[in-house]
Protein backbone atom coordinates (compact mmCIF):
# COMPACT_ATOMS: atom_id res chain seq x y z
CA UNK A 1 0.00 0.00 0.00
CA UNK A 2 1.39 3.26 -0.96
CA UNK A 3 0.57 6.14 1.63
CA UNK A 4 1.15 10.13 0.65
CA UNK A 5 1.36 11.90 3.96
CA UNK A 6 1.02 15.46 3.77
CA UNK A 7 1.46 18.17 6.66
CA UNK A 8 4.87 15.88 6.77
CA UNK A 9 6.72 19.10 9.35
CA UNK A 10 3.57 19.85 11.40
CA UNK A 11 2.51 19.51 14.57
CA UNK A 12 0.39 15.89 13.93
CA UNK A 13 2.51 15.05 11.16
CA UNK A 14 5.58 14.46 12.39
CA UNK A 15 4.33 12.14 15.19
CA UNK A 16 2.40 10.67 12.32
CA UNK A 17 5.63 9.98 10.30
CA UNK A 18 7.24 8.54 13.20
CA UNK A 19 4.37 6.06 13.76
CA UNK A 20 3.95 5.10 9.95
CA UNK A 21 7.88 4.25 9.81
CA UNK A 22 7.33 1.75 12.01
CA UNK A 23 4.43 0.15 10.50
CA UNK A 24 5.54 -2.65 7.78
CA UNK A 25 4.10 -3.27 4.46
CA UNK A 26 3.03 0.31 3.32
CA UNK A 27 5.32 2.62 1.11
CA UNK A 28 5.72 6.06 2.53
CA UNK A 29 5.44 8.95 0.36
CA UNK A 30 6.08 12.48 2.21
CA UNK A 31 4.49 15.63 0.45
CA UNK A 32 7.03 18.89 1.79
CA UNK A 33 6.96 22.23 0.23
CA UNK A 34 10.85 22.01 0.76
CA UNK A 35 12.51 18.80 1.18
CA UNK A 36 15.47 20.06 2.46
CA UNK A 37 13.07 20.46 4.97
CA UNK A 38 13.13 17.09 5.88
CA UNK A 39 16.32 14.84 7.61
CA UNK A 40 18.14 12.30 6.47
CA UNK A 41 16.51 9.42 8.77
CA UNK A 42 13.40 10.54 7.05
CA UNK A 43 15.09 9.91 3.69
CA UNK A 44 16.08 6.55 4.07
CA UNK A 45 12.71 5.02 4.61
CA UNK A 46 10.39 7.39 2.71
CA UNK A 47 10.47 8.56 -0.58
CA UNK A 48 10.15 12.41 -0.90
CA UNK A 49 7.59 14.91 -3.02
CA UNK A 50 8.05 18.46 -3.43
CA UNK A 51 4.57 19.72 -3.93
CA UNK A 52 2.45 23.03 -3.07
CA UNK A 53 -1.29 22.04 -2.18
CA UNK A 54 -1.99 25.58 -3.97
CA UNK A 55 -0.43 24.54 -7.17
CA UNK A 56 -2.19 21.71 -8.41
CA UNK A 57 0.10 21.18 -11.27
CA UNK A 58 2.41 19.55 -8.27
CA UNK A 59 -0.10 17.35 -7.29
CA UNK A 60 -0.65 14.77 -9.42
CA UNK A 61 3.28 13.27 -9.27
CA UNK A 62 2.78 13.64 -5.53
CA UNK A 63 -0.59 11.34 -5.84
CA UNK A 64 0.50 9.04 -8.67
CA UNK A 65 -0.15 5.11 -7.19
CA UNK A 66 -0.91 6.47 -4.15
CA UNK A 67 -4.20 4.04 -2.37
CA UNK A 68 -4.20 5.84 0.92
CA UNK A 69 -3.74 9.95 1.46
CA UNK A 70 -3.40 11.53 4.80
CA UNK A 71 -4.53 15.75 4.75
CA UNK A 72 -2.71 17.60 7.42
CA UNK A 73 -2.93 21.02 5.74
CA UNK A 74 -3.76 24.36 7.14
CA UNK A 75 -2.40 27.54 7.05
CA UNK A 76 -3.40 29.81 10.15
CA UNK A 77 -0.89 32.42 9.55
CA UNK A 78 -2.26 33.88 6.43
CA UNK A 79 -5.12 36.36 6.88
CA UNK A 80 -7.62 34.98 4.32
CA UNK A 81 -6.69 30.89 5.59
CA UNK A 82 -10.43 30.05 5.22
CA UNK A 83 -10.73 30.96 1.72
CA UNK A 84 -6.96 29.35 1.07
CA UNK A 85 -8.05 26.24 3.03
CA UNK A 86 -10.90 25.78 0.99
CA UNK A 87 -9.31 26.13 -1.95
CA UNK A 88 -6.41 23.85 -0.76
CA UNK A 89 -8.70 21.12 0.13
CA UNK A 90 -10.60 21.61 -3.28
CA UNK A 91 -7.14 21.23 -5.13
CA UNK A 92 -6.48 18.19 -3.50
CA UNK A 93 -9.60 16.31 -3.66
CA UNK A 94 -9.56 17.15 -7.68
CA UNK A 95 -5.74 15.42 -7.81
CA UNK A 96 -6.92 12.55 -5.57
CA UNK A 97 -9.80 12.01 -8.15
CA UNK A 98 -7.59 12.34 -10.71
CA UNK A 99 -5.23 9.99 -9.64
CA UNK A 100 -7.87 7.37 -8.76
CA UNK A 101 -6.76 7.57 -4.95
CA UNK A 102 -8.82 5.59 -2.67
CA UNK A 103 -8.98 6.76 0.59
CA UNK A 104 -8.38 10.73 2.50
CA UNK A 105 -7.17 10.31 6.42
CA UNK A 106 -7.94 14.13 7.82
CA UNK A 107 -7.54 15.12 10.79
CA UNK A 108 -9.94 18.22 12.04
CA UNK A 109 -11.11 19.61 14.91
CA UNK A 110 -14.49 19.21 17.15
CA UNK A 111 -17.29 21.32 17.33
CA UNK A 112 -20.29 22.88 15.28
CA UNK A 113 -20.75 25.44 12.88
CA UNK A 114 -23.16 27.42 14.85
CA UNK A 115 -20.51 28.69 17.25
CA UNK A 116 -17.47 27.65 16.09
CA UNK A 117 -14.83 30.00 15.66
CA UNK A 118 -13.25 31.00 12.09
CA UNK A 119 -10.18 28.39 12.50
CA UNK A 120 -13.04 25.75 13.48
CA UNK A 121 -15.09 26.63 10.28
CA UNK A 122 -12.01 26.64 8.30
CA UNK A 123 -11.96 22.76 9.65
CA UNK A 124 -15.24 21.80 9.24
CA UNK A 125 -15.38 23.48 5.50
CA UNK A 126 -12.09 21.59 5.00
CA UNK A 127 -13.74 17.96 6.01
CA UNK A 128 -16.60 18.72 3.96
CA UNK A 129 -14.61 19.35 0.84
CA UNK A 130 -12.46 16.37 1.44
CA UNK A 131 -15.91 14.33 1.80
CA UNK A 132 -17.80 15.59 -1.04
CA UNK A 133 -16.30 12.90 -3.82
CA UNK A 134 -17.88 9.97 -2.16
CA UNK A 135 -18.79 8.24 -5.46
CA UNK A 136 -14.94 8.43 -6.19
CA UNK A 137 -13.13 8.12 -2.75
CA UNK A 138 -13.96 7.57 0.59
CA UNK A 139 -12.63 10.07 3.68
CA UNK A 140 -12.32 9.21 6.95
CA UNK A 141 -12.44 12.27 8.90
CA UNK A 142 -11.52 12.63 12.46
CA UNK A 143 -12.56 15.06 14.82
CA UNK A 144 -10.47 16.49 17.66
CA UNK A 145 -10.24 18.87 20.54
CA UNK A 146 -7.69 19.87 23.10
CA UNK A 147 -4.78 17.74 22.04
CA UNK A 148 -2.44 16.76 25.40
CA UNK A 149 1.13 16.48 24.17
CA UNK A 150 4.46 17.91 24.68
CA UNK A 151 4.57 21.21 21.86
CA UNK A 152 0.93 21.46 21.58
CA UNK A 153 -0.04 24.97 21.67
CA UNK A 154 -3.08 24.40 24.05
CA UNK A 155 -0.93 22.25 26.51
CA UNK A 156 2.23 24.22 26.20
CA UNK A 157 -0.33 27.31 27.20
CA UNK A 158 -1.52 25.74 30.02
CA UNK A 159 1.47 24.30 31.28
CA UNK A 160 2.98 27.79 31.55
CA UNK A 161 -0.10 29.18 33.23
CA UNK A 162 -0.36 26.61 35.77
CA UNK A 163 3.61 26.72 36.32
CA UNK A 164 3.62 30.50 36.63
CA UNK A 165 1.07 31.40 38.46
CA UNK A 166 -0.35 29.78 42.08
CA UNK A 167 -3.60 32.01 41.60
CA UNK A 168 -5.34 32.51 38.17
CA UNK A 169 -7.89 35.55 37.73
CA UNK A 170 -10.15 33.57 34.63
CA UNK A 171 -12.46 34.23 32.29
CA UNK A 172 -15.84 33.04 32.16
CA UNK A 173 -15.46 30.62 29.25
CA UNK A 174 -13.27 28.33 31.64
CA UNK A 175 -16.62 26.50 32.09
CA UNK A 176 -16.75 25.47 28.71
CA UNK A 177 -17.04 22.01 28.20
CA UNK A 178 -13.85 20.22 26.10
CA UNK A 179 -13.11 16.61 25.20
CA UNK A 180 -8.97 16.27 25.65
CA UNK A 181 -7.03 13.62 23.77
CA UNK A 182 -3.11 12.76 24.60
CA UNK A 183 -1.61 13.33 21.07
CA UNK A 184 -0.40 9.91 20.76
CA UNK A 185 -3.61 8.08 20.84
CA UNK A 186 -4.53 10.63 17.86
CA UNK A 187 -1.77 9.46 15.94
CA UNK A 188 -2.85 5.60 16.61
CA UNK A 189 -5.95 6.08 15.49
CA UNK A 190 -4.74 7.88 12.43
CA UNK A 191 -2.44 5.20 11.97
CA UNK A 192 -5.77 2.53 12.42
CA UNK A 193 -7.47 4.26 9.84
CA UNK A 194 -5.36 2.83 7.10
CA UNK A 195 -6.82 -0.89 7.91
CA UNK A 196 -10.59 0.42 7.67
CA UNK A 197 -12.67 -1.45 5.53
CA UNK A 198 -12.99 1.04 2.06
CA UNK A 199 -17.02 1.91 2.01
CA UNK A 200 -18.83 4.52 2.71
CA UNK A 201 -17.50 8.44 4.88
CA UNK A 202 -16.84 8.38 8.02
CA UNK A 203 -16.75 11.13 10.53
CA UNK A 204 -14.83 9.83 13.83
CA UNK A 205 -14.81 12.31 17.06
CA UNK A 206 -11.81 11.76 19.08
CA UNK A 207 -11.89 11.49 23.20
CA UNK A 208 -13.67 10.40 25.77
CA UNK A 209 -13.80 12.66 28.72
CA UNK A 210 -15.68 15.66 28.81
CA UNK A 211 -14.71 18.37 31.33
CA UNK A 212 -14.62 21.96 31.64
CA UNK A 213 -11.60 23.71 30.80
CA UNK A 214 -11.22 24.83 34.68
CA UNK A 215 -10.79 21.35 35.27
CA UNK A 216 -8.62 20.67 32.68
CA UNK A 217 -6.31 23.60 34.27
CA UNK A 218 -6.30 22.02 37.69
CA UNK A 219 -5.74 18.46 36.33
CA UNK A 220 -2.66 19.34 34.51
CA UNK A 221 -1.56 21.11 37.10
CA UNK A 222 -1.81 18.43 39.47
CA UNK A 223 -0.61 16.19 37.10
CA UNK A 224 2.39 18.20 37.12
CA UNK A 225 2.59 17.79 41.06
CA UNK A 226 0.99 21.44 41.50
CA UNK A 227 -2.19 22.86 43.47
CA UNK A 228 -3.61 25.64 41.94
CA UNK A 229 -6.65 28.28 42.20
CA UNK A 230 -8.63 29.64 39.63
CA UNK A 231 -11.13 32.55 40.10
CA UNK A 232 -13.32 33.58 37.18
CA UNK A 233 -14.53 36.48 36.86
CA UNK A 234 -16.78 37.85 34.06
CA UNK A 235 -15.06 41.11 32.97
CA UNK A 236 -12.19 39.49 31.19
CA UNK A 237 -13.11 40.25 27.66
CA UNK A 238 -11.64 38.03 24.92
CA UNK A 239 -8.95 40.50 24.40
CA UNK A 240 -7.77 41.12 27.72
CA UNK A 241 -7.36 37.11 28.00
CA UNK A 242 -4.95 37.09 25.01
CA UNK A 243 -3.03 39.44 26.19
CA UNK A 244 -2.78 37.28 29.25
CA UNK A 245 -2.20 34.96 27.50
CA UNK A 246 0.95 36.44 25.14
CA UNK A 247 2.21 37.44 28.37
CA UNK A 248 2.46 34.58 30.15
CA UNK A 249 3.08 31.93 28.12
CA UNK A 250 5.11 31.22 24.47
CA UNK A 251 1.95 31.94 22.24
CA UNK A 252 1.78 35.63 20.08
CA UNK A 253 -0.69 37.28 20.12
CA UNK A 254 -2.59 35.69 16.96
CA UNK A 255 -2.73 32.42 18.33
CA UNK A 256 -3.56 33.63 21.82
CA UNK A 257 -6.63 35.23 20.49
CA UNK A 258 -7.54 32.24 18.19
CA UNK A 259 -7.55 29.64 21.01
CA UNK A 260 -9.51 32.52 23.09
CA UNK A 261 -11.87 32.82 20.52
CA UNK A 262 -12.37 28.46 19.95
CA UNK A 263 -12.91 28.58 24.20
CA UNK A 264 -16.73 30.14 23.81
CA UNK A 265 -17.59 27.13 22.49
CA UNK A 266 -18.21 23.65 23.35
CA UNK A 267 -15.65 20.95 21.68
CA UNK A 268 -16.82 17.82 22.88
CA UNK A 269 -17.52 14.15 21.09
CA UNK A 270 -20.45 14.00 19.39
CA UNK A 271 -20.35 10.54 18.48
CA UNK A 272 -18.95 6.99 19.58
CA UNK A 273 -18.14 5.46 16.48
CA UNK A 274 -14.36 5.31 17.49
CA UNK A 275 -15.25 2.39 19.93
CA UNK A 276 -17.33 0.25 17.32
CA UNK A 277 -14.12 0.78 14.17
CA UNK A 278 -11.66 0.28 16.49
CA UNK A 279 -10.09 -1.75 19.47
CA UNK A 280 -7.77 1.18 20.79
CA UNK A 281 -7.89 1.53 24.76
CA UNK A 282 -7.20 5.55 24.76
CA UNK A 283 -4.64 7.01 27.46
CA UNK A 284 -6.58 9.07 30.60
CA UNK A 285 -5.67 12.49 30.65
CA UNK A 286 -3.18 12.10 33.78
CA UNK A 287 -1.10 9.12 31.57
CA UNK A 288 -1.38 11.67 28.52
CA UNK A 289 0.10 14.85 31.00
CA UNK A 290 2.78 12.66 32.71
CA UNK A 291 4.11 11.41 29.15
CA UNK A 292 3.60 14.85 27.77
CA UNK A 293 6.13 16.46 30.31
CA UNK A 294 7.95 13.37 30.40
CA UNK A 295 8.97 13.95 27.01
CA UNK A 296 9.74 17.45 27.72
CA UNK A 297 11.96 17.33 30.60
CA UNK A 298 14.12 14.61 28.66
CA UNK A 299 14.52 16.55 25.53
CA UNK A 300 12.01 14.06 23.57
CA UNK A 301 9.98 16.66 21.96
CA UNK A 302 9.27 15.20 18.54
CA UNK A 303 7.32 18.14 17.07
CA UNK A 304 5.76 21.74 18.22
CA UNK A 305 3.14 24.15 17.18
CA UNK A 306 5.88 26.35 16.14
CA UNK A 307 7.59 23.81 14.30
CA UNK A 308 5.94 23.96 10.71
CA UNK A 309 5.87 26.78 8.35
CA UNK A 310 9.70 25.81 7.19
CA UNK A 311 8.77 25.43 3.67
CA UNK A 312 8.12 29.06 3.09
CA UNK A 313 10.36 30.37 5.52
CA UNK A 314 13.26 28.21 3.41
CA UNK A 315 12.18 29.25 -0.31
CA UNK A 316 12.05 33.04 1.06
CA UNK A 317 15.53 33.01 2.29
CA UNK A 318 17.59 30.82 -0.88
CA UNK A 319 15.59 34.01 -3.05
CA UNK A 320 16.37 36.63 -0.36
CA UNK A 321 19.89 36.14 1.61
CA UNK A 322 22.14 37.36 -1.68
CA UNK A 323 20.23 40.85 -2.01
CA UNK A 324 20.57 41.93 1.75
CA UNK A 325 21.16 45.22 1.56
CA UNK A 326 22.98 45.19 5.31
CA UNK A 327 25.13 42.73 6.70
CA UNK A 328 27.20 42.38 9.93
CA UNK A 329 29.69 40.08 9.05
CA UNK A 330 32.28 38.56 12.09
CA UNK A 331 35.05 36.61 10.82
CA UNK A 332 37.57 34.67 13.93
CA UNK A 333 39.75 32.53 13.61
CA UNK A 334 39.65 29.18 15.84
CA UNK A 335 42.76 28.02 15.64
CA UNK A 336 43.22 24.64 16.87
CA UNK A 337 39.78 24.11 18.87
CA UNK A 338 37.84 21.35 16.64
CA UNK A 339 35.73 22.65 14.09
CA UNK A 340 32.80 20.05 15.38
CA UNK A 341 32.86 21.96 18.92
CA UNK A 342 32.44 25.06 17.44
CA UNK A 343 29.56 23.73 15.46
CA UNK A 344 27.56 22.33 18.77
CA UNK A 345 28.36 25.71 20.46
CA UNK A 346 26.73 27.84 17.59
CA UNK A 347 23.76 25.31 17.73
CA UNK A 348 22.85 25.37 21.51
CA UNK A 349 22.18 29.40 20.95
CA UNK A 350 18.87 30.35 22.25
CA UNK A 351 16.30 28.66 24.51
CA UNK A 352 17.53 28.22 28.15
CA UNK A 353 21.01 28.05 26.90
CA UNK A 354 20.88 32.04 26.21
CA UNK A 355 22.45 34.42 23.19
CA UNK A 356 26.06 34.21 24.40
CA UNK A 357 25.97 37.23 26.15
CA UNK A 358 23.53 40.37 26.46
CA UNK A 359 20.39 38.01 27.47
CA UNK A 360 18.80 41.25 29.13
CA UNK A 361 19.08 43.13 25.33
CA UNK A 362 17.65 39.92 23.19
CA UNK A 363 14.70 39.49 26.34
CA UNK A 364 13.75 43.26 25.64
CA UNK A 365 13.74 42.62 22.25
CA UNK A 366 11.40 40.03 23.17
CA UNK A 367 8.60 41.72 25.10
CA UNK A 368 9.21 44.44 22.12
CA UNK A 369 7.88 41.78 19.77
CA UNK A 370 5.42 40.59 21.54
CA UNK A 371 3.62 43.78 22.42
CA UNK A 372 3.80 44.45 18.64
CA UNK A 373 2.10 40.93 18.30
CA UNK A 374 5.23 38.70 16.93
CA UNK A 375 6.47 35.43 18.37
CA UNK A 376 8.60 37.27 21.70
CA UNK A 377 11.55 35.41 22.94
CA UNK A 378 9.70 32.72 25.32
CA UNK A 379 8.70 30.18 22.70
CA UNK A 380 12.49 28.77 23.42
CA UNK A 381 13.87 25.80 21.87
CA UNK A 382 12.54 22.40 20.86
CA UNK A 383 15.52 20.76 22.32
CA UNK A 384 18.49 22.41 24.01
CA UNK A 385 21.59 20.68 22.47
CA UNK A 386 20.57 19.62 18.46
CA UNK A 387 18.60 21.15 16.10
CA UNK A 388 16.56 20.71 13.01
CA UNK A 389 14.98 22.53 10.31
CA UNK A 390 11.95 23.91 11.32
CA UNK A 391 12.72 24.14 14.69
CA UNK A 392 11.95 27.80 15.97
CA UNK A 393 14.90 29.20 18.71
CA UNK A 394 12.88 31.95 20.38
CA UNK A 395 11.87 33.88 17.82
CA UNK A 396 13.93 32.48 14.87
CA UNK A 397 13.54 29.73 12.76
CA UNK A 398 16.28 27.25 12.00
CA UNK A 399 16.13 27.76 8.02
CA UNK A 400 19.51 25.59 6.85
CA UNK A 401 21.43 23.33 8.56
CA UNK A 402 24.41 21.24 7.66
CA UNK A 403 26.48 18.99 9.86
CA UNK A 404 29.65 20.61 11.03
CA UNK A 405 29.05 23.63 8.50
CA UNK A 406 26.37 25.78 8.90
CA UNK A 407 23.20 27.07 10.45
CA UNK A 408 20.71 29.68 9.01
CA UNK A 409 18.58 31.02 11.28
CA UNK A 410 15.29 33.09 9.81
CA UNK A 411 13.93 35.94 12.27
CA UNK A 412 10.49 35.62 12.87
CA UNK A 413 9.93 38.73 15.27
CA UNK A 414 8.30 41.45 13.96
CA UNK A 415 10.51 43.76 11.70
CA UNK A 416 10.37 46.43 9.27
CA UNK A 417 12.06 44.08 6.64
CA UNK A 418 13.98 40.51 6.63
CA UNK A 419 16.72 39.07 9.15
CA UNK A 420 18.79 36.26 8.70
CA UNK A 421 21.66 35.06 11.09
CA UNK A 422 24.19 32.55 10.01
CA UNK A 423 27.06 30.47 11.34
CA UNK A 424 29.47 29.23 9.20
CA UNK A 425 32.20 27.35 9.57
CA UNK A 426 35.40 27.69 7.18
CA UNK A 427 38.55 26.08 7.51
CA UNK A 428 39.71 27.31 10.87
CA UNK A 429 37.68 30.18 10.69
CA UNK A 430 33.94 30.93 12.52
CA UNK A 431 31.86 33.42 10.06
CA UNK A 432 29.49 34.87 11.89
CA UNK A 433 26.86 37.04 9.41
CA UNK A 434 23.77 39.22 10.05
CA UNK A 435 21.55 39.71 7.02
CA UNK A 436 19.20 42.40 6.64
CA UNK A 437 16.87 43.17 3.86
CA UNK A 438 15.04 46.16 5.17
CA UNK A 439 11.30 47.31 4.08
CA UNK A 440 11.99 50.72 2.78
CA UNK A 441 12.85 54.35 4.48
CA UNK A 442 11.36 52.32 7.73
CA UNK A 443 13.64 49.15 7.23
CA UNK A 444 16.91 51.39 6.94
CA UNK A 445 16.45 53.51 9.64
CA UNK A 446 15.64 50.33 12.21
CA UNK A 447 19.26 49.19 11.12
CA UNK A 448 20.99 52.49 11.52
CA UNK A 449 19.27 52.65 14.91
CA UNK A 450 20.30 49.11 16.09
CA UNK A 451 24.02 49.70 14.84
CA UNK A 452 25.48 50.35 17.98
CA UNK A 453 23.44 47.00 19.73
CA UNK A 454 24.52 45.37 17.08
CA UNK A 455 27.82 46.22 17.77
CA UNK A 456 28.04 44.97 21.62
CA UNK A 457 25.72 41.81 20.58
CA UNK A 458 27.54 40.31 17.77
CA UNK A 459 31.16 41.29 18.55
CA UNK A 460 30.91 39.55 22.21
CA UNK A 461 28.49 36.57 20.15
CA UNK A 462 31.59 35.05 18.23
CA UNK A 463 34.15 35.01 21.09
CA UNK A 464 31.26 33.76 23.54
CA UNK A 465 30.68 30.84 20.91
CA UNK A 466 34.41 30.04 20.65
CA UNK A 467 34.87 30.04 24.75
CA UNK A 468 32.24 27.81 24.86
CA UNK A 469 33.75 25.50 22.39
CA UNK A 470 37.07 25.61 23.92
CA UNK A 471 35.31 24.52 26.88
CA UNK A 472 34.10 21.30 25.69
CA UNK A 473 35.43 18.21 25.85
N1 LIG B 1 -2.20 20.63 16.64
C1 LIG B 1 -3.32 20.46 17.34
O1 LIG B 1 -3.35 20.67 18.55
C2 LIG B 1 -4.59 20.00 16.63
C3 LIG B 1 -5.75 19.81 17.38
C4 LIG B 1 -6.90 19.36 16.72
C5 LIG B 1 -6.89 19.16 15.35
N2 LIG B 1 -5.75 19.39 14.64
C6 LIG B 1 -5.80 19.24 13.18
O2 LIG B 1 -4.71 18.49 12.68
C7 LIG B 1 -4.35 18.97 11.38
C8 LIG B 1 -2.85 19.22 11.33
O3 LIG B 1 -2.57 20.24 12.30
P1 LIG B 1 -1.09 20.60 12.78
O4 LIG B 1 -1.23 21.25 14.12
O5 LIG B 1 -0.21 19.44 12.61
O6 LIG B 1 -0.69 21.72 11.71
P2 LIG B 1 0.68 22.51 11.52
O7 LIG B 1 1.68 22.09 12.54
O8 LIG B 1 0.37 23.96 11.42
O9 LIG B 1 1.16 22.00 10.10
C9 LIG B 1 0.51 22.37 8.94
C10 LIG B 1 1.22 21.73 7.77
O10 LIG B 1 0.61 22.19 6.56
C11 LIG B 1 1.64 22.37 5.61
N3 LIG B 1 1.21 23.32 4.59
C12 LIG B 1 0.72 24.57 4.79
N4 LIG B 1 0.44 25.13 3.60
C13 LIG B 1 0.78 24.23 2.65
C14 LIG B 1 0.73 24.22 1.23
N5 LIG B 1 0.28 25.28 0.55
N6 LIG B 1 1.15 23.12 0.55
C15 LIG B 1 1.62 22.03 1.23
N7 LIG B 1 1.69 21.98 2.59
C16 LIG B 1 1.28 23.06 3.28
C17 LIG B 1 2.82 22.91 6.41
O11 LIG B 1 4.01 22.69 5.68
P3 LIG B 1 5.37 23.56 5.95
O12 LIG B 1 6.10 22.86 7.04
O13 LIG B 1 6.04 23.53 4.63
O14 LIG B 1 4.93 24.93 6.32
C18 LIG B 1 2.72 22.07 7.68
O15 LIG B 1 3.47 20.90 7.54
C19 LIG B 1 -5.18 20.23 11.12
O16 LIG B 1 -6.26 19.95 10.29
C20 LIG B 1 -5.67 20.61 12.51
O17 LIG B 1 -6.92 21.27 12.50
C21 LIG B 1 -4.60 19.80 15.24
Amino acid sequence: MRVLLTGANGYIGRRLKHALIQKEGIDIRLMVRNPDSLSSAANERCEIVKADVMSPETLDDALQDVEVAYYLIHGLTHSNFRDLDRQSAQNFLDACIRQKVKKIIYLGGLGDKQTGSEHLLSRIETGEILSSAPESLQCIWFRAGVIIGSGSASFEIIRNLVQKLPVMITPKWVSTLITPIGVDDVIRYLVAALELESGENRMIDLGEEAMSYGDLMLRIAAGMGLKRYLIPVNLLTPKLSSYWLTLFTPVPYGVASSLIEGLKSEVVTTNTLRHELFTITPHTLEEAVHHAVEEIESNQVISRWSDSGAGAAQSDSSDNIANAIFIDRRVVDFGDIPPQNVYRSFCMIGGESGWFGYDWLWKIRGVIDKLFGGAGINRGRRDSHHLRVGDSVDFWKVVDLVEDERLLLFAQMKLPGKAWLEFKIQEHTLIQSAYFYPDGVSGRLYWYALIPIHHLIFSNMASSILQRAENMQ
